[in-house]
């Protein structure tokens, strides 16, 4: 027969613990913020192009940074993808700082950036292009001798990338033959190739015919619901961005103008001010 177990409970085990809720929603906090920005600053000599911004992108949200021209978006991803050191500052990325990272670093982590300008090898295939991007991330990308069974899984991942990003019937074309509509989902591709867990956008759409817009976002909300990314969009075109948008950060005269839910930066009178009233006018 078993001896009977006396469990004496401290009385203090039935009293919550004061901070115990709070430490909840600290480690909620954490592990929900994928990026940060904390107090971001640079200066191009006398030019403060961006200044004192902090922004948290919520993982799997969309989260767009929209301002006037000049207003230090694109400057603020390239701190955030390390193309430039902040003069003060840090970018955290799930947790780690990242800050002195080189941009190369930063993208194996899971970090990928799009630019403003279209960016692909005009002589090479749409394949051939998603190919090189995921292969330049892959592990034996500095090994010449790597087995040739490692190619082919490369040419499929890519294969699967191109169908992906709506191209798949163009796939051995050159990318110099591609309307602008498609080089900019080539972008994409070129950026999904590499499995980034944030896609930092700038400027995706930038010269697109208008009745192509709504199906380039329409991939994008795609990616990111189905591989559950992080998306920093920087967007002009305000539809898109009321459209889109879990939170949207507000950018002027490189400082953070005001941040919030779409329907709260439609209301916000500041904003209507310095942007929104300009673009709807
Ligand atoms: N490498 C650089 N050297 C000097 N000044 C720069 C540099 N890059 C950006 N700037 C300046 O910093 C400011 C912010 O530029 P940035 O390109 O970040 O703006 P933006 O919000 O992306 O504008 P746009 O909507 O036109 O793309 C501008 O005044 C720009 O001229
Ligand atoms: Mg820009």
């Amino acid at each position: 027969m078993k001896s009977p177990v006396l469990i004496i409970l401290h009385p203090s085990s039935f009293i919550p613990h004061p901070f115990s809720w709070s430490m909840d929603d600290q480690i909620t906090k954490v592990t929900s913020v994928i990026l940060e920005a904390e107090h971001l600053r640079k200066d191009f000599g006398g030019l403060i192009a961006v200044e004192d911004v902090s922004l948290r992108a919520r993982a799997g949200s969309l989260h767009s940074i929209i301002g006037p021209n000049g207003a230090g978006k694109t400057t603020l991803f390239n701190l955030l993808s390390g193309v430039l050191k902040p003069t003060a500052g840090r970018v955290i990325f799930r947790g780690r700082d990242i800050t002195p990272l080189p941009p190369h670093r930063i993208a194996h982590l899971g970090i990928g950036r799009s630019f403003q300008i279209t960016n692909v090898f005009p002589n090479l295939t749409v394949l051939e292009n998603v190919r090189l991007a995921a292969q330049a991330m892959g592990r034996d990308s500095l090994n010449l001798f790597a087995p040739a069974a490692h190619f082919h899984q490369y040419v499929e991942h890519a294969m699967r990338v191109v169908e992906q990003v709506g191209l798949h019937g163009k796939a051995d074309l050159l990318a110099s033959v591609l309307p602008h509509g498609d080089k900019r989902k080539l972008e994409l591709g070129i950026l999904l190739a590499s499995d980034p867990q944030v896609l930092l956008l700038d400027e995706p759409t930038a010269g697109m015919a208008s009745e192509q817009v709504p199906q380039l976002m329409a991939l994008i909300a795609d990616i990111r619901k189905q591989g559950n990314k992080t998306i920093l969009l920087v967007e002009h075109n305000m539809d898109v961005v009321m459209n889109v948008s879990d939170a949207i950060t507000v950018m002027h005269y490189g400082k953070v103008l005001a941040e919030g839910t779409p329907a709260q930066i439609a209301a916000n009178e500041q904003v209507q001010k310095a942007y929104l009233g300009e673009l709807y006018r």
